[in-house]
């Protein structure tokens, strides 16, 4: 027997937590009778369970990089209807959803996937993985402003984690600077608070790398599939 969000992770509902969400909601029934205790268990090759009335089946399970251009939302639906991740990504038949988020206003690598327990694996705290952002911040960024990056600022939800910045070019035109940051935490809008508060706010961010995964081979807007091996390497970090 197993937890029944953790079935409806694995057939490619949604992350677990949401799964929570959606049984707590009335949404589910399990051979005809509705649940909505999260939690319960339920036989996956017996057991009948419904969400919204559809019959769930277990999905093959989808993994894939997309190179995210800035004015997507990583949502898998939007009331306010702008164009989300999932439109980007044509006729598939598997329900995925982003591992993760960027801003709107970000652009670069993004994981997507129906399979929930590697969700949360790559999601989970003890096993963030190193984030690499290209920031573009307005001024001529200095070394010690870059050390203060490094060792922590103070944000309103504590100080930052130590961080790796290094700077790699100034626009003379633009007045602007490139710098890299890899951070390890995933605070909600992390880099642009972080820029934000040495005083060099951020114009552009793209994120370029997550762990060993880059976006190499991969233009803005599009995705690829993660090989067996990638996935595998994901999962054993
Ligand atoms: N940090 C941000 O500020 N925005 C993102 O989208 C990701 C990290």
């Amino acid at each position: 027997m197993e937890r029944l969000q953790k079935v409806m992770a694995a057939a490619g509902i949604a992350s677990r937590r949401k799964c929570e969400e959606i049984i707590e909601a009335g949404r589910v029934k399990i051979n005809g009778m509705v649940v909505t205790e999260p939690g319960s268990k339920v036989d996956p090759s017996q057991d009948i369970i419904e969400v919204d009335g559809q019959i769930i089946e277990k999905e093959r399970p989808v993994y894939l990089l997309l190179n995210k251009p800035e004015g997507v939302i990583t949502s898998v639906t939007d009331p306010q209807r702008r164009k989300t991740v999932i439109d980007l990504l044509g006729t598939m038949k598997e329900r995925v959803y982003p591992v993760g988020r960027l801003d709107y206003d970000t652009s670069g690598l993004l994981l997507l996937t129906n399979d929930g327990a590697f969700a949360n694996h790559i999601t989970h705290p003890s096993h963030e993985l190193d984030k690499v952002y290209e920031a573009e911040v307005k001024g001529h960024i200095s070394e010690q402003t870059l050390e203060r990056l490094r060792v922590g600022v103070e944000l309103e939800d504590g100080i930052t984690s130590p961080a790796q910045a290094a700077f790699i070019r100034f626009n003379r035109q633009r007045g602007t600077s490139v710098i890299h940051l890899t951070i390890h935490e995933g605070r909600n809008r992390q880099v642009r608070r972080m820029c934000d508060r040495v005083d060099h706010p951020v114009v552009t961010l793209r994120r370029i790398q997550l762990g060993f995964l880059t976006l190499q081979g991969v233009s803005p807007g599009q995705f690829r599939h993660l090989t067996p091996e990638e996935v595998g390497r994901l999962l054993s970090m």
